[in-house]
């Protein structure tokens, strides 16, 4: 049989995608519930040309679902999170609310589906699984190729990342901004406080006593554990900049053995969800508006580090949809993942 599968936070930017991949991967459904908050509660959404009426979450909304797709925050997912899995629900949670809590799999179908083993939806006995940060995902998806043939020993990250992880309300303001710097006007700043259009600024994610936010903590964490590896030494600067839907990141590796730039493009051209987009001739390098709507992460500059005498260090740039595979569609994976075990 199919399962009952809900959204919570379905109107959000990242709900609105999760509405879009089922249908787009023909996801084998029984009933999809739309759920967010009060605000939204009987305003109608299309999903395969029918009209579905968007619920009030509540503590009860569970009993009849089997799947429950969570991005509406951390707060929400804290609190009707473990009140799915009680109900009987498997909980595909895109908030950081658990992806480090002990035996939460934290999972990139592509790179450790082996860690969600033993979760089934059909035998109603609950579940969490965390689906880690956007920019982890985006990262890894070109990394893990090259750590597995290599090891990778220290990871430095740069990101630019775009309005969308913010949620809907973000990239709304970006727009309006924009429009309202070039008429010469005084620009809006409701979600962050800073102008936004034509400018750039580090995350807004609280700023930890160590000088890191907590964006930039979490792709070092996350990506531990979703290597199950602590061998690496990883720093990052997370920045945000005037962009849309799709995350671009800087990365420098460091590997514990030789790995030359011909051997790295053979590795990544070979992986599931990556796309080499590295054309030197034309100068055509992975762009955020050719990641947007893209399942694929792409990848370029890939090149030696002339930093270092040996072959042991490797530059990358890479571009990922933050939307779709950095948070929708790295979910829908994990629930594809679950109707087959
Ligand atoms: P709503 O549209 O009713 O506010 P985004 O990440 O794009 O900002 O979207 C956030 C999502 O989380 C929206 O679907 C939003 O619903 C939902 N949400 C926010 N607060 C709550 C809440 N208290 N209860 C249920 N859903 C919520």
């Amino acid at each position: 049989s199919e399962p009952r599968v809900a959204i919570v936070g379905a109107t959000g930017a990242v709900g609105q995608e999760f509405l879009e991949l089922l249908d787009e991967r023909d996801f084998p459904l029984k009933e999809l519930k739309l759920l967010a908050s009060a605000r939204s509660a009987g305003k109608t959404m299309k999903f395969q040309g029918q009209d579905l009426v968007v619920e009030e979450l509540k503590e009860d909304s569970f009993g009849d679902v089997d799947i429950a797709l969570f991005s509406a925050g951390g707060g929400i997912s804290k609190k009707f999170g473990p009140l799915a899995s009680d109900a009987g629900a498997v909980v595909v949670d895109n908030s950081s609310a658990f992806r480090m809590t002990e035996g939460v799999p934290l999972v990139i179908p592509e790179i450790n589906a082996e860690a969600m083993r033993g979760v089934s939806w059909r035998e109603r006995t609950g579940g969490i699984i965390a689906n880690p940060n956007c920019s982890t995902i985006i990262a890894l998806m070109a990394v893990t190729p090259l750590h597995r043939e290599a090891g990778v020993r220290r990871m430095v990250v740069s990101t630019y990342q775009a309005a969308s992880g913010a949620g809907q309300a973000a990239m709304d303001e970006l727009v309006l901004q924009t429009k309202e710097a070039l008429e010469g006007k005084e620009v809006t700043k409701d979600i962050f406080p800073f102008q936004y259009a034509f400018n750039l600024f580090s995350h807004n994610s609280p700023m930890q006593d160590n000088g890191y936010n907590e964006e930039e903590l979490k792709m070092v964490k996350e990506t531990k554990k979703i290597w199950s590896y602590d061998d690496v030494s990883i720093t990052a600067t997370c920045i945000r900049v005037p962009v849309i839907r799709a995350h671009a990141e800087s990365i420098n590796l460091e590997f514990d053995r030789p790995l030359s730039e011909e051997r790295a493009r053979e590795l990544l051209s070979g992986s599931p969800g990556v796309t080499i987009s590295d054309d030197r001739a034309a100068n055509s390098f992975p762009t955020p508006l050719d990641a947007s709507y893209k399942d694929d992460v792409l990848v370029g500059r890939i090149r030696r580090d002339i930093s270092r005498e040996d072959q042991n260090g490797l530059d990358l740039f890479v571009c990922g949809d933050q939307i779709r595979k950095g948070a929708a569609l790295n979910a829908v994976q994990i629930a594809e993942l679950l109707l087959d075990q």
